[in-house]
């Protein structure tokens, strides 16, 4: 017999909605979501938008990537696996470390981590005590300030601009260096300026940490897309830095949720504690479908991708110079130009909204980024066709004429 539950009378029940903790006010949304929304209502009506502003290669994961992930569940592997990775990947990525850096990574120092996110959030648990705060670029990651203010801590925005080619460098990480300030936390190539740390920036950022007794974080997250120079790694410097990557960029993996990280050895056992706590373990079909992407063939894939990269941004960057857009530096990889629009606009956020209103090309605003002369700036993302690259050219074109 079915048993009948007496109604609630909803209207009579007064909703006791306890303020959510105070650290979400500080935890913005991304701006970007606005004009990602409009552009969805707008495709609806029919309207053709031209998508510049995703963060992520569009194309799909590569062919041997898939097989393998599809294999991996033909094998029944739907189970939990080790917090830190499943060993036979930990050792693939110390062999890409040997191939790519000619450097020796004991795969006991290397943990896969879901997503670069999952590995910024470890740090940041391992990390930051209440109160402490971590030196950060402006503009630059988002999250990066959301994480540490997750565990209490503060990110610790450091203005940078063209003159720096938008990276932090350690004069400027010094003067701004705080009595709560516990490190520095640098991407390179950077989002969204797409700007890499030389050997000697990363040599200087790291030196001064040490004389500070401070922590070095480097977000290689865009390594494998850059597009003249190979970026370097801190890890060709030092063993005592922290090192973030991701399945997500180079190897086109967004999906599935996948990155690393390289910790000094010393912290290893506590990250993995943290790791099985947070985690239990990373996606197990995931880890083994990305064993492919150290394959000759897949790596082929993916540096033919790299070079659609390079020949989109050799396009679009002299084009929106062409058009306007103060680009001062050509930026070494990752998959964005970062654009001033002073010349248009000084309210970036509306710039965005009427090009999606009026001319149908989604870009994200500078807002997203950070707030050092974020209103004057945009971010294009040539995560695109070329055909689609060259529609948004036609439409400037008709729209600055
Ligand atoms: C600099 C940087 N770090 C980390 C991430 C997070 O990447 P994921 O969690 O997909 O690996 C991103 C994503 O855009 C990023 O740009």
């Amino acid at each position: 017999m079915l048993l009948k539950w007496p109604p609630v009378n909803v209207e009579k029940v007064t909703p006791l909605h306890r303020p959510f903790a105070e650290r979400l006010k500080d935890i913005e949304p991304f701006r970007v979501v606005e004009v990602l929304d409009r552009a969805k209502q707008l495709q609806a009506q029919g309207r053709d938008i031209v998508h510049l502003e995703a963060g992520e290669p569009d194309f799909a994961t590569a062919a041997p990537v898939i097989s393998a992930g599809q294999a991996s569940l033909g094998r029944g592997e739907t189970y939990y696996s080790q917090a830190a990775g499943i060993p036979p990947l930990r050792e693939a990525i110390s062999r890409y470390y040997q191939q790519q850096y000619g450097l020796d990574i004991d795969p006991a120092r290397i943990m896969v981590t879901p997503g670069a996110s999952g590995a910024l959030l470890l740090i940041a648990g391992l990390l930051v005590n209440p109160g402490d705060g971590m030196l950060m670029t402006d503009p630059g990651y988002p999250c990066n300030r959301h994480f540490l203010r997750l565990v209490e801590g503060e990110g610790q925005l450091v203005p940078v601009g063209p003159e720096d080619r938008y990276q932090l460098t350690a004069a400027k990480a010094e003067q701004h260096w705080q009595p709560n300030t516990i490190g520095v936390m640098v991407a390179s190539p950077a989002n969204p300026t797409g700007e890499i740390l030389t050997r000697q920036e990363l040599a200087d950022l790291f030196q001064l940490c040490q004389q500070k007794n401070g922590e070095l974080v480097v977000d290689e997250i865009y390594h494998g897309l850059t597009y003249g120079e190979k970026a370097p790694s801190i890890l060709e410097l030092t063993d005592q830095a922290f090192v973030i990557n991701s399945f997500s960029k180079y190897f086109g993996m967004t999906g599935w949720r996948l990155g690393w990280l390289v910790a000094p050895e010393h912290a290893v056992a506590s990250l993995e504690k943290l790791a099985q706590n947070l985690f239990i373990s990373m996606s197990t079909m995931a880890q083994h479908a990305a064993l492919a992407c150290f394959e000759p063939e897949t790596r082929s894939i993916l540096d033919s991708r790299r070079d659609e990269f390079a020949r989109r941004r050799d396009f679009l960057l002299p084009e929106l110079r062409r058009l306007g857009f103060d680009i001062p530096h050509s930026p070494a990889g990752a998959l964005y130009l970062y654009a001033g629009i002073k010349k248009f606009s000084t309210d970036s956020q509306q710039f965005c909204l009427d090009l999606l209103e009026q001319h149908g090309i989604a870009i994200t605003p500078g807002a997203d980024f950070g707030r050092h002369l974020a209103n004057e700036h945009v971010r294009f993302a040539y995560t695109t066709s070329m055909d689609r690259l060259e529609e948004a050219v036609r439409r400037f074109d008709k729209i600055f004429s």
